[in-house]
């Protein structure tokens, strides 16, 4: 039973109107980091305060049509005693859980990852049903150094996220297929742009091999970009065209949506290019091209928040602020 008609609903009403998703999965080492460099006490409390912060920020639904939750949040209720899946679902927006268990050591390959977390795969996905999620997100990671990415690095990890795809399916929900080409390192864009063509591939031989019904998938790629340590300076336009070339030609147009991750540019850096892709191409594009942001649409928040209760207002303002301009990207819309 391949599900078609509910995951393409799903992936619809995600993106109904212009919005697009918000990363609020972080696991729980990497929210810690982030709270750490904020200043904030790194608590089970902390971390619930800022969910719900998160959750009941006015105004969320007008940008916000799908929530990436971690499985701290998904059994988590805000003070009022509602579930946050529940807040958000009569807001409209849809949740959604990070299933993957993390970047693991990819053994006898030095510096290299593969995501761990298919045991047991399918009985989470029916936990996680029941809970309320109509989709989930698995991410794989893709380092460029010297000698790496290696092509079993890249093989595997299309092959995890295949088998994680066509489990999500299985399932009725809608998997988020990330296979992540990081910014750390001194590469140059063309260097990013050969590793993330390659990525993308091999994920969608795996993708086909696996029978994944690629209607019924959200694509979250990195964008095209030089390593931040390289000094190679790209404007706007040339990031925008790098990127949209790459996924021409890599990405079958029967995939619904592309979603990015912000994989740590700024907040207006991951909006401006957004939106360049969005003004200059439309009309080559067969994808939505929206957004799933995590630091790109948190930061500000975080940044103001700092654990304070007497921030909350001005942190939730934050929040509707950047989620609201990362849709007026997705139309091509935003001015910065
Ligand atoms: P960033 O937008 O902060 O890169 O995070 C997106 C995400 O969900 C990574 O898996």
């Amino acid at each position: 039973m391949r599900n078609t008609q509910l995951l393409k609903n799903t992936i619809a009403q995600i993106f109904a109107n212009g919005k697009g998703i918000l990363a609020m999965d972080e696991s729980t080492p990497t929210i810690d980091k982030r709270f750490s460099a904020n200043g904030i006490p790194q608590t089970l409390e902390m971390r619930h305060a800022y969910r719900e912060l998160i959750a009941t920020t006015p105004g969320l639904n007008e940008s916000i049509g799908g929530a990436i939750l971690y499985d701290e949040t998904i059994r988590q209720k805000t003070s009022n005693g509602d579930l946050i899946t529940t807040v958000l679902k009569n807001a409209g927006i849809i949740p959604g859980i990070k299933v993957d268990m993390g970047a693991k050591a990819l053994a006898g390959f030095p510096d290299e990852k593969i995501t761990e977390g298919l045991d047991g795969l399918r009985e989470r996905l029916a936990d996680y049903k029941t809970l309320g999620t109509l989709f989930a997100k698995w991410r794989a990671v893709i380092t460029i150094g010297d000698g790496i990415p290696t092509k079993a690095c890249i093989d595997a990890n299309a092959h995890a996220l295949a088998r994680y795809a066509a489990l999500c399916q299985e399932a009725g929900l809608v998997p988020i297929v990330e296979p992540e080409v990081l910014i750390d390192g001194n590469h140059s864009i063309q260097r990013c742009y050969d590793v993330t063509e390659q990525a993308l591939k091999a994920l969608f031989d795996q993708l086909y091999y696996f029978r994944v019904d690629l209607q019924g998938i959200i694509l979250k790629p990195n964008m095209v970009l030089a390593g931040k340590d390289s000094g190679e300076k790209n404007s706007i336009d040339d990031i925008a065209k790098a990127t949209v070339n790459c996924f021409l030609s890599s990405v079958p147009a029967a995939v619904p949506a592309i979603a990015f991750l912000s994989g740590g540019q700024s907040p207006q850096q991951a909006s401006q290019h957004l939106n360049a892709i969005n003004k200059e191409y439309k009309e080559r594009l067969p994808w939505i091209v929206a957004f799933s942001f995590a630091r790109a649409i948190q930061q500000p928040c975080l940044e103001a928040w700092k654990g304070q209760d007497a921030n909350v207002e001005k942190a939730q303002h934050l929040l509707y602020h950047r989620a609201k301009l990362s849709a007026a990207a997705r139309r091509g819309d935003y001015k910065s």
